[in-house]
């Protein structure tokens, strides 16, 4: 039984990784994969209490080093119970999000040390890495403009992580774009601008080489 490909879709806000990722899955069941979707932090019992502990609005935020390991609890279960088996059994896996994002948002975002992030995500997925990693990038206006959006047409409001601010957001998409830089036969950039469809053709056009 040939091991299954792990995808990964990273971003910013309103980058529109959802809707691709749903696509991705239903494009490659079209041509007989088997596919699990799984989003981070997430996808056990477990992970999806860390998920609620992480988005709590309480009045006691995690500090930036317990987020950090927050988020890498998640993963750790993820990976051993189920991206993992998954794996091996032939299945492909999507993620919306993975490590990358921890080393953007934590690392690049919140100013923790890069290094140890890199030791202590690899140390969470017991060496697990994406086969291919799509990032759609977005401007900041877009992203604002489509998480707005998307506050009126849920009747929700952003969460403590979406509010951190521009200066977080752009140390963001620079972060995402310097690992792109220096990981190139993994991460793609793809432009995530325009209309779903558009956006799609992009993602799809960027995945040939694996498929
Ligand atoms: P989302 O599933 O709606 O994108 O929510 C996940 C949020 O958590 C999003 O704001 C990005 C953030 N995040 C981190 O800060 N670090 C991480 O390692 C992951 C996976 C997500």
């Amino acid at each position: 039984m040939a091991r299954g490909k792990f995808i990964t879709f990273e971003g910013g806000e309103g980058c529109g990784k959802s809707t691709q990722v749903r696509r991705l899955k239903a494009a490659l069941e079209q041509r007989g994969v088997t596919v699990l979707l799984t989003r981070e932090p997430g996808g056990t019992r477990l992970a999806e209490q860390v998920r609620s502990l992480l988005k709590d609005e309480a009045d006691d935020p995690p500090c930036d080093r317990a987020e950090l390991l927050l988020f890498l609890a998640a993963r750790a279960q993820l990976v051993r119970k189920v991206i993992r088996p998954a794996l091996e059994s032939g299945t492909w896996v999507v993620s919306d999000r993975f490590s990358d994002s921890t080393l953007a948002y934590q690392g690049y975002g919140r100013g923790l040390p890069l290094d140890i992030i890199r030791e202590a995500n690899d140390f969470a997925c017991e060496g697990l890495k994406p086969d291919k990693t799509i990032l759609l990038d977005v401007d900041p206006e877009t992203s604002r403009a489509r998480m707005r959006g998307r506050e009126a047409s849920t009747n929700t409001t952003a969460d403590r992580i979406e509010r951190a601010g521009d200066d977080f957001h752009s140390r963001l998409r620079k972060g995402f774009l310097e690992m792109a830089a220096a990981e190139p036969s993994r991460i793609v950039t793809v432009d995530a601008s325009g209309d779903e469809d558009e956006v799609w053709e992009r993602v799809w056009k960027s995945l040939t080489p694996i498929l």
